[in-house]
């Protein structure tokens, strides 16, 4: 039997934070180490255009993205590495979902009410059509699962509803992808626990390649709440989101975490959550900045990556375009 397809992006718009790694990263790795899917990750280059840039950055913030996929372990052996913009397929079979999505849709979701909130008219249309392109470069690719963090979750509701409506007119041709969440799908930013650790905020951030006496200050100055035990509970957020990324790191249950911890001071346990990171990524930060010294390893693994991808994503496209009537 083939095996079923997987597929998932990241944008390159800055620098990886723990949330993306425990959301998202770490499991891209372990889904690939199953051996149960067939994998195809790629670099989400055109969604990034929709933030501000300059050329000279995105073409950095790509090959920084590819460099922390292989040194978190990604293995264009075993995966398909690519990166998005070299396949316009995605491009075109966006165009062609957007013209069955309402408007409507796109204007409630979540993302974008949060990315235009201070922009109002003046948000690039972009931002607006970001979750018709990620529909695009799910179902381009028959993928049936989507390993994603939460905030995600609803853009992949959005695919199904898509790839439901264009079968139903148009005949059979979509699967609807599900996602594979984590147990940490959602980290909370370490200033404020009420809220998602998140890119656009970077000091709510603890980034994959920071120095370990940043990760050390970071945890340090992080929020907790009142009291002094070191327990898993509703009423204290910030103390929680540290266990979670703790038993993320460390393999323990939170149980067992909160058990290591008893009778500890959140002094302490902070030091030991910062402790954990620090060595969690000892050999990613080596392996990164290795990468990071041959550009041309990094750019000739996404162009042979994005080859094998196009194979499938142009058969594909071609199905789609005799669906709709553009052959002539
Ligand atoms: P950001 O929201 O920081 O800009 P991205 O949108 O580039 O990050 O997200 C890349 C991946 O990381 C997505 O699968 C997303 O769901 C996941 N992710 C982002 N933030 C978090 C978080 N705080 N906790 C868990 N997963 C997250
Ligand atoms: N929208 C995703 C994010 O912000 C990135 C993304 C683009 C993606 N296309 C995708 C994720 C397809 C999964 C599948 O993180």
């Amino acid at each position: 039997m083939t095996k079923p397809i997987l597929v998932s992006g990241i944008q390159p718009s800055g620098r990886l934070h723990i949330g993306n790694y425990l959301g998202a990263l770490k499991n891209f790795v372990e889904l690939q180490n199953s051996g149960k899917y067939q994998c195809y990750f790629f670099i989400a280059d055109l969604h990034s255009l929709t933030e501000s840039y300059t050329p000279e950055e995105k073409h950095k913030q790509i090959l920084e993205l590819t460099a922390d996929f292989v040194a978190a372990g990604l293995d264009p052996k075993k995966s398909v590495i690519f990166l998005q913009s070299q396949i316009p397929a995605h491009s075109e079979l966006a165009w062609i979902l957007s013209t069955i999505t309402p408007t409507g849709e796109l204007r409630r979701m979540t993302q974008y009410k949060d990315k235009s909130d201070n922009e109002k008219d003046s948000a690039n249309t972009g931002l607006l059509t970001y979750p018709i392109l990620m529909a695009a470069d799910i179902i381009l690719y028959d993928a049936k699962f989507v390993p994603v963090g939460e905030d995600q979750v609803q853009h992949l509701e959005l695919t199904r509803t898509l790839a439901r409506k264009f079968n139903s007119r148009f005949g059979e041709i979509f699967i609807e992808p599900q996602p594979i969440l984590t147990e940490t799908p959602r980290i909370m930013s370490l200033k404020n626990p009420e809220k998602k650790m998140s890119k656009s905020d970077p000091s709510s951030c603890v980034f994959l390649d920071d120095s370990p006496e940043d990760i050390r200050a970071k945890f340090k100055s992080a929020t907790t709440d009142s009291g002094n035990e070191i327990k898993f509970d509703k009423a204290k957020p910030g103390i929680s989101n540290l266990l979670k990324i703790f038993s993320a790191v460390s393999g323990e249950s939170i149980k067992e975490s909160e058990k290591m911890f008893a009778g500890s001071t959140y002094s302490n346990f902070k030091g030991a959550v910062a402790e954990s990171i620090v060595a969690h990524f000892t050999d990613f930060r080596k392996r990164k900045s290795t990468l990071l010294a041959r550009p041309k390893t990094l750019t000739n693994l996404l162009s042979s990556g994005s080859k094998k991808a196009s194979l499938r994503a142009n058969r594909k496209i071609k199905e789609i375009k005799n669906r709709v009537g553009l052959t002539v």
